[in-house]
């Protein structure tokens, strides 16, 4: 069984992760309320309370009668904040150093890559490996407040980017858009709640680059778009149009990501699509990246909504699935690495 540490931004998380049953436990502690206070995560708040919440976390998945079973200690090693990701890194080095177990570091990308198949593991833990090679390859879409990628998955489970963002990230653009017209912290629910009902066609906001050619995103013209809209607008008529603003700004995030994720899968047999990072739980875009797997005859693989934002079952699961890139990572080699790439 594999103890797994997750403190890459602002949720503190550790879960028991076991290849033959599937997760055991996860225990996660979200800082959104204290950082919501500030309009996004401050990153020494973030730090000073992975110290504090880790050891009541670990009391409680010491208690749950799986910890003698433990094996193995996986970590996040980046990308992410700096001191976040230090002080998992010396939080799990110092767990493993207790239990004397052997330590490895995940990269944050790749166990959200593979956070579509813990339900797929979940179905079918004996014929897991014949499973899997059905469902490769697979093209992944990742959008979160930090990252925004495109990248496939090979028959021999090889991860390789396709595309990125070359400016904000999808959730960070939900985020930024939300604090251009007056809402809190995370942005990507409350412009979706508002969007409700609302018309998505009443604003025309750009899309990213045009072009199936390149799939790179963008999202800063979008940005901006809304608030040279809002700058034109006065404070009633935002407030009377807020519903409208949402849905049309929503609409050109999950339209861009729809579109770029359309043409990728156009030019690979995939026979799986998935979705992770905390913008999947957006329905719209679950829909939209449906539709786009239905069309080529795909399965859809969206990850499950308590594993789409940051949290430890994925680090878990991507350190057996992915052994060989966490083993890169063991002992003394782990480091944490803000800016690790997939
Ligand atoms: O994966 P995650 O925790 O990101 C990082 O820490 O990088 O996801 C957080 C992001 C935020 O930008 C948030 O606004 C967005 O995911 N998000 C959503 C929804 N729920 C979370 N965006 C759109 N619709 C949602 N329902």
């Amino acid at each position: 069984m594999i103890l797994a540490f997750e403190s890459s931004c602002d949720e503190t998380a550790l879960a028991i992760f076991d290849p033959g049953s599937g997760i055991a436990g996860e225990w996660i502690h979200s800082q959104i309320e204290l950082h919501s206070e500030h309009g996004g995560v401050v990153p020494d708040i973030a730090t000073r309370e992975h110290l504090r919440n880790f050891g009541p976390l670990l009391e409680r998945a010491r208690a749950s009668g799986h910890w003698e079973k433990i094996t193995r200690i996986a970590v996040t090693r980046g990308p992410g904040l700096a001191a976040c990701l230090a002080l998992g890194a010396a939080a799990a080095k110092a767990a493993a150093c207790a239990l004397r177990l052997p330590v490895v570091g995940v990269n944050h990308l790749r166990a959200h890559a593979w956070s579509p198949f813990i339900p797929v593991h979940s179905e079918c833990r004996q014929g897991f490996d014949e499973r899997l090679s059905g469902l490769l390859p697979h093209l992944g879409l990742l959008a979160s407040g930090g990252n925004t990628l495109l990248f496939s998955i090979s028959a021999d489970r090889g991860i390789r980017q396709i595309s990125s963002t070359r400016d904000d990230a999808a959730g960070e653009a939900l985020d930024k858009g939300a604090k251009l017209l007056g809402l809190g912290y995370p942005g990507g629910p409350a412009i979706e709640r508002l969007a409700l009902g609302a018309r998505a066609d009443a604003f025309d906001f750009p899309r990213g680059i045009g072009g199936r050619g390149d799939l790179d995103f963008s999202f800063s013209g979008l940005k901006t778009s809304l608030r040279y809209r809002v700058q034109a607008m006065t404070e009633d008529s935002v407030r009377a149009r807020l519903g409208d603003l949402c849905a049309s700004y929503q609409a050109a995030v999950i339209g861009s990501l729809a579109y770029k994720a359309a043409a990728a899968a156009e030019q690979g047999g995939y026979r799986s699509i998935g979705l992770s990072g905390g913008v999947a739980n957006n329905r719209g875009l679950r829909s939209a990246i449906e539709a786009v797997a239905r069309r080529r005859g795909a399965r859809f693989l969206p990850a499950e909504p308590r594993h789409t934002g940051d949290n430890a079952a994925m680090v878990g699961f991507a350190a057996w699935i992915d052994a060989a890139d966490a083993e890169r990572f063991a002992g003394s080699a782990l480091r944490a690495d803000p800016g690790a790439y997939l």
